[in-house]
């Protein structure tokens, strides 16, 4: 089955082409941070006109790339939400139109959904059932997996996302946007310990976030004073410790509470080297599994909404040739059907 994926809930087109029984065949991504740099965040309106225009060109470049016909593809997957409104019209209305052309199924897949299955595309799969800590610029769930479709929320953020925070502290030192990376670069010349910030509820007994607090520490760092560059690195590097520790920590914790040994991390925010560093400690010492996506598919792309919509075609969801469509800018992962052999 050959599926073609479409993703456009933010900044990123993403269109890639999954074969259940090739792999990953191609797949582009067009991303739109410069665009939206100077505005220091996503301008939805900005966001909607360029997915209009990138998303047939990349969808012609990977068909070409895999060297296969529009005609050839048995299925559409895009994504249906979560988003922004307007950005997932254009993703919803291109999938469907084409689908509906082609006389062929379209699938509207969750978007984290996407980055939840995006580790299995990996040449060492996690196998069900799994821990999953989802974390993204907007969210930062702990999820128990059984399998496609079969998610129980275990614990979530009271209120910033992980990512929002590193992109929010990031806006407070003046670095650009996405925050995540700009903070992970300058915090390569930061000390260990020169700066303390909390760690928000990091011994709340649950598996719920809260990292609102961790910029309002970073403004009072900030107002202070930061008087060179040795300064704002060591500031950048206590907000990643600070963040890393509590979602490692919450892993761990989430991990002994349901008994299982499988760790799958993923989402923008799993591209994180010291992220990645710290579990893989924690993983020598304590002998679980773990799992991140490979690093071009930790943030958003195509291939994981192809991917998905082959998983969930295969374990015998419906697959009907679209006679029209929606988009659900707010939909929570723990709402979604699993499909009949999930
Ligand atoms: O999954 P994603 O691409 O989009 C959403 O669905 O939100 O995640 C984007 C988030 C941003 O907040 C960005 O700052 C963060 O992921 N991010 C990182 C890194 N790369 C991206 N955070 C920390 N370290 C990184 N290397
Ligand atoms: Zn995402």
């Amino acid at each position: 089955m050959l599926v073609l994926g479409i993703e456009t809930s933010c900044d990123d087109t993403g269109v890639a082409l999954y074969c259940t029984r090739r792999g990953l065949l191609a797949q582009a991504l067009h991303s739109q941070i410069a665009m939206h740099e100077r505005y220091g965040g996503v301008v939805p309106e900005l966001a909607s006109r360029d997915h209009v225009r990138r998303l047939l060109p990349l969808t012609e470049q990977v068909l070409e790339q895999a060297g296969v016909a529009l005609a050839d593809i048995d299925a559409i997957a895009f994504t249906e939400g979560p988003g922004l409104a307007g950005a997932l019209l254009v993703g919803a209305g291109v999938a469907s139109s084409i689908a509906f052309a082609l006389r062929k199924p379209a699938i509207g897949i969750h978007h984290l959904e996407g980055h939840l299955l995006s580790p299995m595309l990996s040449e060492r799969p996690p196998d069900f059932p799994f821990v999953a800590l989802l974390v993204s610029g907007g969210h930062t769930q702990l999820m128990r997996v059984d399998g496609v479709g079969r998610y129980a929320l275990l614990g979530e953020t009271l209120d910033d996302a992980a990512g929002e925070a590193f992109d929010k502290s990031a806006k407070l030192l003046g670095l650009g946007y996405p925050g995540g990376p700009a903070i992970a670069r300058l915090a390569q010349t930061g000390r260990d310990g020169a700066v303390a910030l909390p760690r928000p509820m990091l011994h709340s007994g649950d598996l719920d976030f809260s990292f609102s607090g961790l910029k309002t520490a970073v403004l009072t760092a900030v107002r202070r004073g930061l008087p060179d560059e040795q300064a704002r690195a060591d500031l950048a590097f206590a907000v990643q410790a600070a963040i890393v520790d509590v979602l490692v920590a919450k892993s761990l914790a989430a991990l002994e509470a349901s008994g299982l040994g499988t760790l799958v991390i993923a989402g923008g925010v799993s591209a994180n080297r010291r992220l990645r560093d710290l579990v893989a400690l924690a993983q020598a010492e304590r002998g679980f599994d773990a799992h991140f996506p490979a690093p071009a598919l930790c943030t958003d792309n195509g291939a994981m909404i192809a991917f998905a919509g082959a998983l969930r075609l295969a374990a015998g969801q419906a697959a009907v040739v679209p006679s029209g469509f929606t988009v659900r800018p707010r939909w929570q992962l723990s709402e979604l059907p699993a499909p009949p052999r999930a």
